[in-house]
C-alpha cells in the first residue's frame, strides 16, 4: 500500500516518519499542497492524506479519482473548503481529525479572554513607551460573568471547562444538546437568548452555509454593552465590517481572533512588514489595542500535529482496507 502525504510541514514530519515505521507503510511526503499544478504527483498511490485551507476544488477532485485514488483524508477537522458535489459524484471517501486536540484550541480561546479581561495589550504597549501607570486601564474578572459559548461538540465542551475554572456562569446554545450539559440547564433556546445575557461570546461552531456572518449587525445589536467576543472557529462566522461597527461604537469591548473570513493565502504567510499585510481591515483590527489577532495558531501544538499526522494516516489506511473509517465524512 502506498500513501502520498500533500502539505506536509517538518514540524509534522517526525510524526509521519514514527508512524511509517510502526505500521510499515511507505509514505511519500511533499511540501506542495493539492492542486493542479501537484495532483498529478498522486498517479500510482491508494489513497492521499491532505491538510491546506485553499480549496479541494472539483477538478482536482476529478483527477484524482481518475487516477483511481477513492481515499482521502485530512489531517484537519474543517471540511468547508471541500467540493461536496465533486466528493460524491466521484465516490471519493474522505476522513477528517474530529479530535486532534479540542484543549489546543479551548486553551488559546481562554489565555485570549483573559488578556483582553486584564488589558494586558494595553499595558505591553504603555510599558514599551515608559508608562507604567494603572488608570484607566481597570480590567473586569471572568468570575464574575457569564460566557455564551455557541457549539458544544468537543472544543466547546472543553472551552467551558476551562471557564468554569475560572468561576464564569456558562450559558451555551446548540442545535444538539450534549446529554450531561443538558441536564446541568446551561442550554438557551435560541441565540437571542444568549446574546442577552452573555458577558463574553465564545464561538466553536463549524462554518455552514447557513451561519455564515452569524455575528451581524443584528446580531451584535442584541448583544449586552461592552460584550467581548471571542472566535478561534471559523472567519465567516463574524461579518467583519459589522465587527469593525461594534468595536468602533463600543458595543463590542474586544475581540479575540484566530480566524479571518479573508485568511487564506495571507494567515501562515510572512509579507515582511506590518504596511505589507495586504488587507486593510485586518490591519484596521490589529491595530487596536482591545483586539488580539493570531494567523490561525489554536491548533498549532505538538500534540495536535502529532494526532493530525497519525490520525489521518490510520484513516486512510482504512478507507483503502476496508472501504470506512469511524471519522468518515458525510457529504
Ligand atoms: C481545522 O482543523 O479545521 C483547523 O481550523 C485547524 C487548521 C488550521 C489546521
Amino acid at each position: 500500500m502506498k500513501i502520498i502525504a500533500y502539505g506536509m510541514r517538518d514540524d509534522e514530519m517526525p510524526y509521519l516518519k514514527q508512524w511509517s515505521k510502526d505500521n510499515g507503510i511507505e509514505v511519500k511526503a511533499i511540501p506542495d499542497l493539492l492542486d493542479d499544478s501537484t495532483v498529478d504527483q498522486a498517479k500510482g498511490y491508494d489513497g492521499a492524506v491532505v491538510y491546506q485551507q485553499k480549496p479541494y476544488t472539483a477538478s482536482v477532485l476529478d483527477k484524482l479519482a481518475s487516477f483511481g485514488i477513492k481515499s482521502l483524508s485530512l489531517r484537519n477537522v474543517g471540511v468547508d473548503n471541500i467540493d461536496a458535489d465533486a466528493i460524491k459524484r466521484n465516490g471519493i471517501k474522505v476522513t477528517n481529525v474530529p479530535a486532534y486536540s479540542p484543549n489546543a484550541i479551548a486553551e488559546l480561546t481562554a489565555t485570549q479572554l483573559m488578556r483582553l479581561l486584564r488589558k494586558t495589550n494595553t499595558f505591553d504597549r504603555k510599558i514599551a513607551h515608559g508608562d507604567l501607570r494603572w488608570a484607566p486601564d481597570i480590567a473586569d474578572e471572568l468570575d464574575q460573568m457569564t460566557v455564551g459559548v455557541i457549539a458544544t461538540g468537543r472544543i466547546g465542551r472543553k472551552a467551558i471547562n476551562i471557564y468554569r475554572g475560572f468561576g464564569a456562569k456558562i450559558v451555551a446554545y446548540d442545535i444538539y444538546h450534549n446529554p450531561e450539559l443538558e441536564k446541568e440547564g446551561i442550554y438557551v433556546d435560541t441565540l437571542d437568548e444568549l446574546y442577552a445575557q452573555a458577558d463574553v461570546i465564545s464561538l466553536h461552531s463549524p462554518a455552514t452555509k447557513e451561519n455564515e456572518h452569524m455575528l451581524d449587525d443584528d446580531a451584535f445589536s442584541k448583544m449586552k454593552d461592552g460584550v467581548f467576543i471571542l472566535n478561534p472557529a471559523r472567519g465567516a462566522l463574524i461579518d467583519t465590517d459589522a465587527l469593525i461597527r461594534a468595536l468602533d461604537s463600543g458595543k463590542v469591548a474586544g475581540a479575540a481572533l484566530d480566524v479571518y473570513e479573508n485568511e487564506v493565502g495571507i494567515f501562515n504567510t510572512d509579507f515582511g512588514s506590518f504596511d505589507a499585510i495586504p488587507d486593510e481591515r485586518l490591519k484596521n483590527l490589529i491595530k487596536r489595542e482591545n483586539v488580539l489577532v493570531t494567523p490561525h495558531i489554536a491548533f498549532y501544538t505538538k500534540t495536535a500535529a502529532k494526532n493530525m499526522t497519525q490520525f489521518a494516516l490510520t484513516s486512510n489506511v482504512n478507507l483503502i482496507t476496508k472501504g470506512t473509517d469511524e471519522s468518515e465524512v458525510k457529504f
